[in-house]
């Protein structure tokens, strides 16, 4: 599939999945199977959660806000025979703060249980109202949150990560739009040295309006990104896992597609947001006529943690609607040769270590993927 078949198959998922055939992800039996779902307390995140336990499994509901994440368990729960009580836990981690993802290692470190499905599910469309836009080591919360802190837990955990496990990562379609940031400054021969920097197809052609307006920039260019970095992330851990002979562990990102969730409540929209985020703004507008069910914008991920090392499921691809679509990673990927797609991954992938403050391995690591 090409590249923009893949992009137009994602905006007709977006508009009109709701009368496309229900995804029918196979059931598995993952009873003694130990999953890890970030953000797990609402919307994509709670329905994986849910799905998992109904099929057996002992679930870790990681939230950042233990009375949500209490309340999450008990939902789940009660959707299972009387054992259920024992398998579905609690855990707390705020994944846009680097500090509580390591004591959340540190406890996993104490518990010392084997992953088989590792979910990196929690996200934010943009910093809660009235917080700011970077943290205190001027990091992108919306970066840190989708995605830097998802990348520091894998790699903390990497060790208790079972000989089949699957880990993945809840991407977007959004993740497209990221194409100004990672493909035109290639072609200009330079990396962005800032979110903002780098603009995207959808932000670009809007720059001048806002600055005219004194609108600041939206929040969609650090998402896109995130979700960029995602796809990027699942397809390089997919190549280090590799790496060990005989590997069976398998790393995935897939697009809920629009699933209707509460993260659209979660930021008003107001005439400017036309502006400063004009796709935020038509989703939560159309949202209730539009988007999906949750469970059903929940079952590609449900299905990849679950099957994600079955024969006939791609490696370190990314998914929608239960298919394998060319992300916007594949496209780079294509564009480059092996030793410039060594560089550059291995480059970034020293990036997120530096913004994480860990060393997965020696600098080396990177650079021997692919
Ligand atoms: N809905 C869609 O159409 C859509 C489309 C593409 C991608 N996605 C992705 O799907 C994922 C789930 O979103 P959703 O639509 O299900 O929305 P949601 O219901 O708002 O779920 C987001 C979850 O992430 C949690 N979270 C946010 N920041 C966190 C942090 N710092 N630490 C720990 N947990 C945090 C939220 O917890 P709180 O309740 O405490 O805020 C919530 O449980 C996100 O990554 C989102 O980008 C959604």
């Amino acid at each position: 599939m090409t590249f923009y078949t893949s992009v137009a198959k994602a905006i007709f998922t977006i508009i009109f999945a709701r009368l496309y055939t229900p995804q029918s992800p196979p059931h598995r039996n993952l009873k003694g199977q130990t999953a890890i779902v970030t953000g797990a307390n609402s919307g994509i995140g709670l329905s994986i959660a849910t799905a998992l336990a109904k099929q057996g499994a002992t679930v870790y509901l990681a939230c950042r806000n233990l009375e949500k994440g209490d309340a999450a368990v008990a939902s789940v729960v009660s959707q299972l025979s009387s054992e259920g009580e024992k398998r579905v836990f609690c855990w707390k981690v705020d994944v846009g703060d680097l500090e509580s993802v390591r004591a959340f290692c540190a406890k996993w470190e104490k518990e010392g249980r084997k992953i088989d499905m590792l979910v990196h599910n929690a996200g934010i469309a943009e910093p809660p109202v009235g917080t700011k836009k970077t943290d205190e080591k001027g990091r992108d919360v919306v970066l840190v949150t989708n995605f830097l802190g998802s990348f520091l837990m894998t790699c903390f955990l990497e060790g208790y990560l079972s000989d089949r496990a699957r880990v993945v990562l809840t991407s977007s379609t959004g993740h497209y739009s990221a194409i100004g940031m990672m493909v035109r400054p290639r072609m200009d021969g330079g990396a962005p040295k800032s979110v903002s920097e780098g603009g995207g197809i959808v932000q670009g052609p809007l720059g001048r309006l806002k600055a005219y307006l004194g609108i600041g920039t939206g929040s969609m260019p650090s998402y896109a990104l995130s979700k960029a970095h995602q796809v990027l992330f699942a397809a390089l851990l997919q190549s280090r896992f590799d790496s060990t002979p005989n590997n069976q562990r398998t790393a995935h990102a897939f697009s809920p597609g629009f699933t209707s969730t509460p993260i659209f409540g979660k930021f008003p929209v107001s005439w400017k947001t036309w502006i400063s985020n004009p796709l935020f703004a038509f989703l939560k507008v159309t949202e209730q006529y539009v988007a999906v069910e949750t469970a059903e914008g929940a079952k590609t991920g449900v299905w990849l943690a679950s099957c994600g090392g079955e024969q006939g499921i791609e490696r370190g691809g990314y998914w929608e609607w239960m298919c394998r679509r060319m992300s916007l990673v594949d496209l780079v990927r294509s564009q480059l040769t092996d030793e410039e797609w060594r560089v550059e991954s291995g480059s970034v992938w020293r990036g997120w270590e530096d913004d994480t403050g860990c060393t997965w391995g020696p600098p080396a690591t990177a650079e021997t993927l692919m």
